[in-house]
């Protein structure tokens, strides 16, 4: 067991109507058919308890729920969610496909709603104590495009009834942790054809097959 090889932790990040959801699908085809053992996940929920909070968190009944409530609900179904599914698939090997993790909360709860950093850095301290992704994959697109196309999925969420210029501070919030962990972060421009965003992903994907060691 301990010279089993750890599994690589990849989180896919955007804002809405990106294409995170539909591009994991082609992620996890690709990976699983290089022989990679898989496992899918979301946040905010990821397991019973963090889907209950996701629950409470979308809901649009919630307009006035306040800032630093939504951000420590967003750390307790990540705390379970870490517990609970990530680190255990990740020690046994199997690596993590996760749709959002951390990066959407100083994206949202730091640069849509205006927290300081520094109250989110303690709580990411407090709950991940420096366990981090080791890839990251940001599609970023236009706000009116990524809008455009959440609308047509059907009723919006309590995210998605917020302002153009939430949006516009979620993306630049995304853009400055990208600029500020280049290593980590591979940025995908989302406002293209879904051909064209899979194109970009089949760099990320061959990257990601070469260093899949089998243990
Ligand atoms: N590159 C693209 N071009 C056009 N439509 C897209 C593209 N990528 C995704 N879509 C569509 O946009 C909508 C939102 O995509 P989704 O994957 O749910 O985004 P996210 O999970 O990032 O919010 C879906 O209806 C999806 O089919
Ligand atoms: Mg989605």
């Amino acid at each position: 067991m301990n010279d089993m090889v750890r599994g690589l932790f990849i989180t896919l990040e955007g804002g809405e109507g990106a294409g995170k959801s539909t591009n994991l699908a082609y992620l996890r085809q690709a990976l699983e058919s290089a022989g990679i053992p898989l496992r899918l996940t979301r946040e905010p929920g990821g397991t019973p308890l963090g889907e209950r909070i996701r629950e409470l968190l979308l809901d649009p009944e919630f307009t006035g729920m306040d800032a630093d409530a939504e951000l420590l609900l967003m750390f307790a179904a990540r705390a379970q969610h870490l517990q609970q599914v990530i680190r255990p698939a990740l020690e046994e090997g199997v690596w993590v496909l996760c749709d959002r993790f951390t990066d959407a909360t100083y994206a949202y709860q730091g640069g849509g709603r205006g927290i300081d950093s520094g109250r989110i850095e303690a709580l990411e301290d407090w709950v991940q104590q420096g366990f981090q992704p080791d890839i990251t994959i940001l599609f970023d697109l236009s706000v009116e495009t990524g809008l455009e196309r959440a609308g047509k999925r059907g009723a919006l969420d309590r995210f998605e009834r917020e302002q153009k210029n939430f949006f516009e501070q979620v993306r630049a919030a995304y853009l400055a942790r990208a600029a500020a962990a280049p290593q980590r972060f591979r940025i995908i421009d989302a406002d293209r054809e879904l051909g064209v965003v899979q194109q970009q992903l089949d760099t990320v994907i061959e990257e990601l097959v070469s260093r899949y060691r089998p243990s």
